[in-house]
């Protein structure tokens, strides 16, 4: 069963609305559910869950059940990037938890294919990441199961790390070889977004933007929601 994200129906960079992710990362970790409530009152149109085990990458961070306590306070859609070593051994709990979006990284796991497919299964979005030194050939033979690709702009692991600009390339590149097939999928960036690099991030072909460090740091949350949709908006229009 297709889970039905907002997302254009039309294929194309140009095409596709610009969404704006939230990261809690930088969040007051003793008031989660007061995080998202203020987000999605800031007007985000989902949030973003950094999923960390201490394997993948050398942080540790949220389990399902931090996020169950979070989903009854908003209804804006959750996506769990599952930075982590053999996600299919626990995505269904993040499901379970009131994740509608799964991010698995094609590193992470020997099966990307059926681990894609699993996702769909349990009925959640499927979506797949691809860490800096990961080229776009990787996910050639599963662009048809996914509804989005995450393209990290920074080593993952922390936020508030400096956007590698030389990613755009391959932003640009997975969006050709979408639009070539005619799949309608979305293109995600992550790590180092702000005022000064969303432009690049947007121009490349990225319309769903993630942002942690940069975000919290605005007067208001509603301030930077606006303002780095507008500045991507305008890279685009
Ligand atoms: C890296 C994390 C960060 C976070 C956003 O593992 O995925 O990219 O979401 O971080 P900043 O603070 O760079 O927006």
């Amino acid at each position: 069963m297709r889970t039905t994200i907002p997302t254009t129906t039309s294929v194309g960079a140009m095409s596709r609305p610009i969404a704006i992710a939230p990261s809690v990362l930088p969040a007051d970790f003793s008031a989660l559910g007061e995080a998202c409530l203020s987000l999605e009152k800031a007007g985000v149109d989902r949030i973003q869950w950094d999923v960390m085990d201490g394997v993948f990458v050398p942080n540790l961070t949220f389990g399902p059940d931090v996020i169950a306590a979070c989903r009854p306070h908003v209804t804006v859609p959750f996506e769990a990037h599952l930075m982590v070593v053999q996600p299919e051994l626990l995505m269904h709990t993040y499901v379970e938890a009131g994740c509608e979006i799964l991010i698995v990284h094609a590193e992470s796991t020997t099966h990307l294919h059926r681990t894609l497919a699993q996702v769909r299964a349990l009925g959640a979005s499927p979506a797949v990441a691809l860490n800096p030194a990961t080229p776009a050939s990787a996910i050639e033979h599963v662009l048809d199961l996914v509804d989005m690709v995450l393209v990290m702009t920074v080593n993952p692991g922390f936020g508030g790390q400096a956007y590698i600009s030389t990613m755009e390339a391959k932003v640009s590149e997975i969006r050709a070889m979408l639009d070539k097939r005619g799949l309608d999928v979305d293109i995600e960036v992550d790590g180092g977004i702000n005022a000064k690099t969303i432009e690049g991030a947007a121009s490349a072909g990225a319309n769903i933007l993630v942002s942690g460090s940069a975000l919290f740091k605005y007067p208001s949350l509603a301030e930077g929601v606006d303002d780095l949709r507008a500045l991507a908006q305008a890279a685009v229009s």
